[in-house]
């Protein structure tokens, strides 16, 4: 089991805003996404991983494109001012970030009925969450979406849903802003990550990270990592945890083989770099569109497979695990 990431490992960024969002671009306008981010919170994902390891113990490199900016748009007439734009060599904290004083209210990308992206809204006065006593409150700096968020607001999940209006967002990287009387190991000025719900459909919050406060529970939190600028942060949580977890219940181990079908997605980047980098996969095949493919040997495939032109199901090779990790499944 590797102890430690090679200064080589990186990932293509989870899809920060996924298809249905993207598509949306063209139905609202001034949607922008360029995401590149890198590297896991592994250190509550890897028990035998001592916490520090990770944040002093790799360096990354970084694909071509350095940069990382999101705009986000969440009716045709309104910017949310979620705007962050950096660079994976800039590590200060931007201008969002100083906060010297907490509003009762703040903007947020809001939805108040299921439906599609159309019902998303831009409200600039939703109460800033109350802190419960395990809780900080975070000033968002960046925020990630997952395909959950937007089968979310379709209402998919509506027995288990917490009540609406609905602020969606469940990955988060931002500042400490205040902490709850049982908080801890956090403290104001400390810049962390996360995914900020327990259990991804069991009551998410209402009050989720698409806006300038979010309210999180201190053990889902990490450090953010100094070599992580606030984007790329906010771009891993729920798809690494994703990956590392179905890695985890198919047994994974050093030495075998694994076919990931999509390895060019959110999740599947992943997968490949932590079965590569730290379960030791003795292969690794992927499937992606063809204009992907040098993507996944980047990221440490040896076989990569064009799943416009060919079947993987035809392969004569044989591997240890599949991991389907196709959007829209
Ligand atoms: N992201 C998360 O945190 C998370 C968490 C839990 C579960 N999941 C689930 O995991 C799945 C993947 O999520 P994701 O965020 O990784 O998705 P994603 O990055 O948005 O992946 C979408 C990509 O899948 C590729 N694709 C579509 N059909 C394919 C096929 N037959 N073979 C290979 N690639 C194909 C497409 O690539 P091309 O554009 O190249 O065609 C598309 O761009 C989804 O079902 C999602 O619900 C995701």
């Amino acid at each position: 089991m590797a102890e430690r990431f090679p200064e080589s490992f990186r990932t293509k960024a989870k899809l920060v805003v996924y298809r249905e969002f993207i598509e949306t671009r063209d139905k609202v306008g001034n949607m922008e996404t360029t995401m590149t981010t890198a590297v896991p919170k592994l250190t509550a994902l890897h028990p035998r991983i001592p916490s520090n390891s990770f944040s002093l113990g790799f360096s990354l490199t970084f694909p071509a494109k350095k940069s990382a900016r999101v705009k986000q748009t969440c009716s045709p007439s309104s910017h949310i001012s979620l705007r962050v734009s950096s660079s994976s060599q800039s590590q200060a904290a931007p201008e969002a970030t100083k906060v010297s004083s907490i509003p009762s209210e703040m903007k947020a990308c809001v939805y108040g009925e299921y439906g599609g992206v159309e019902v998303l809204k831009f409200d600039d006065k939703v109460s800033v969450p109350e802190v419960k006593e395990d809780q900080v409150l975070i000033k968002v700096v960046a925020a990630g979406l997952n395909p959950v968020d937007g089968k979310r607001r379709q209402g998919k999940f509506k027995a288990t849903d917490s009540p609406l209006p609905t602020v969606p967002g469940y990955d988060v990287a931002g500042v400490v802003v205040k902490v709850g009387d049982q908080v801890k190991g956090l403290k104001e000025g400390d810049a962390v990550y996360g995914n900020i719900n327990e259990k991804a459909l069991e009551g998410p919050k209402q009050f989720g990270s698409l806006a300038e406060y979010t309210a999180v529970e201190e053990k889902l939190l990490a450090l953010k990592p100094k070599n992580l600028d606030f984007i790329q942060a906010a771009g891993l949580p729920l798809a690494i945890e994703t990956a590392y977890e179905g890695l985890e219940r198919t047994g994974f181990s050093a030495g075998k083989s694994i076919l990931v079908l999509n390895g060019a997605g959110g999740v599947g980047s992943l997968v490949i770099q932590l079965a590569k980098h730290v379960f030791g996969a003795s292969r690794i095949a992927a499937t992606s569109s063809s204009g992907k493919l040098e993507l996944l040997k980047s990221l440490g495939a040896d076989l990569a497979i064009d799943y416009t032109k060919e079947n993987f199901e035809d392969l004569p090779e044989k591997f240890d695990v599949v991991y389907d990790a196709i959007g829209n499944s």
